[in-house]
């Protein structure tokens, strides 16, 4: 064995974290652990995980689900195209009859990729394919004083050579499980530990003082502002949601009224907009009032800045003809984004006061 991969070992053997899809090889388990931690953090993930396996214990449970009550247990974790693709992907391993056992098989599924497809085969299978993900990429960069932007194809090509080179095909499950413990708990995007670090001896950009700078990127990410303005409507015992289509965020969630802007709008110019007059027309209104102002909500390429009001029209009111009509009994069936919950919360709270 390697001596980066016998020092990963040796930590892992020490600081491995006890996680609930550790102990299984069944490859279904290990797959939805992996679609979940795609962009999300261990903490976060542990819970859907386990709602999501005592829900959906199988492959065929989940396929039969239908796509709401899916991504019901997806509300919250962002990135919603991971369940929809889970969800497709479900349908046609229970089609097929079993989970595939070649990694060619599992790169096939709708919505995974190279890593993913390495955690599974390897984790399941114990087949020899190294998972390089952003925790790779840094512990390697770090590790060997790689100076080329990652994010770019030579330096993507250095990493990927060396984290194949490198990998314990012994045991490249447990492997690399290690190293992505190793990334996230030791060689952490800031601070890291490098003090009682195992590849202390070893590492060239501790000995270059250059810990900080690496990985390198050669590209900013660009952030798109976008202006929300959300409409809880209420009617009687009724609101009005619509789901959402289309390639954009939050597709197959549910919302409120929206009126979208790409500039900030000061409450006359929303007032007089034409989306404004096409929600609401001629209505009258029995009350109108805004529950909260520019609340802020940060996903990775975009910050949505987003008001909320309240509105309540009189019973019987109808809108157009996008938006359904919900009775408030039943609100909690349809999947929404973090920031309708959000406001969901403020108005009912408001209201029980
Ligand atoms: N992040 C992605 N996959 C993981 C796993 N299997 N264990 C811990 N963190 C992870």
């Amino acid at each position: 064995m390697n001596w980066f991969a016998e020092n990963i070992l040796l930590w892992y053997r020490e600081h491995k974290r006890d996680l609930p899809w550790r102990h299984t090889k069944d490859p279904y388990k290990i797959w939805i652990s992996e679609i979940i931690l795609q962009q999300t953090r261990v903490a976060q993930g542990y819970d859907y995980y386990c709602r999501f396996i005592e829900r959906f214990p199988d492959v065929f449970e989940l396929a039969e689900a239908g796509p709401d009550e899916v991504m019901k247990y997806w509300q919250g974790l962002g990135y919603y195209s991971r369940a929809r693709n889970l969800h497709e992907a479900a349908k046609t391993i229970a089609l097929a009859g079993r989970f595939p056992e070649t990694y060619d098989g599992i790169i096939a599924l709708k919505g995974v990729g190279s890593y993913t497809a390495a955690a599974i085969a390897s984790f399941a299978y114990d087949l020899p394919y190294a998972v390089i993900d952003g925790n790779v990429f840094r512990v390697l960069s770090r590790c060997f004083g790689i100076e080329e932007p990652i994010d770019i194809g030579a330096g993507k090509k250095i990493i990927t050579d060396l984290a194949n080179e490198l990998l314990d095909k012994e045991r490249p499950g447990v492997y690399n499980q290690a190293l992505m413990d190793f990334g996230a708990l030791q060689c952490v995007p800031s601070s890291p530990l490098c003090l009682f670090c195992p590849l202390g001896n070893h590492c060239i950009s501790l000995k270059d003082g250059k810990v900080d700078m690496l990985p390198r990127k050669a590209h900013k990410i660009k952030v798109r502002k976008r202006y929300f303005y959300y409409f809880y409507v209420r009617s009687g015992n009724c609101i009005f949601l619509r789901k959402r289509k289309d390639n954009d965020i939050w597709n197959g969630l549910y919302e409120f009224p929206l009126i979208e802007s790409e500039g900030a709008l000061s409450e006359e110019q929303l007032f007089r907009s034409s989306g404004f007059k096409s929600l609401f027309g001629n209505a009258s209104f029995l009350q109108f009032r805004m529950v909260k102002e520019k609340m802020k909500h940060v996903l990775s390429h975009q910050w949505i800045f987003a008001d909320f009001y309240e509105v309540w029209l009189p019973e019987g009111t109808d809108m157009a003809t996008s938006y359904m009509k919900v009775s408030i009994d039943d609100i909690d069936k349809f999947p929404v984004s973090r920031l309708i919950s959000y406001c969901f919360s403020l108005i009912l709270n408001s209201d029980k006061k």
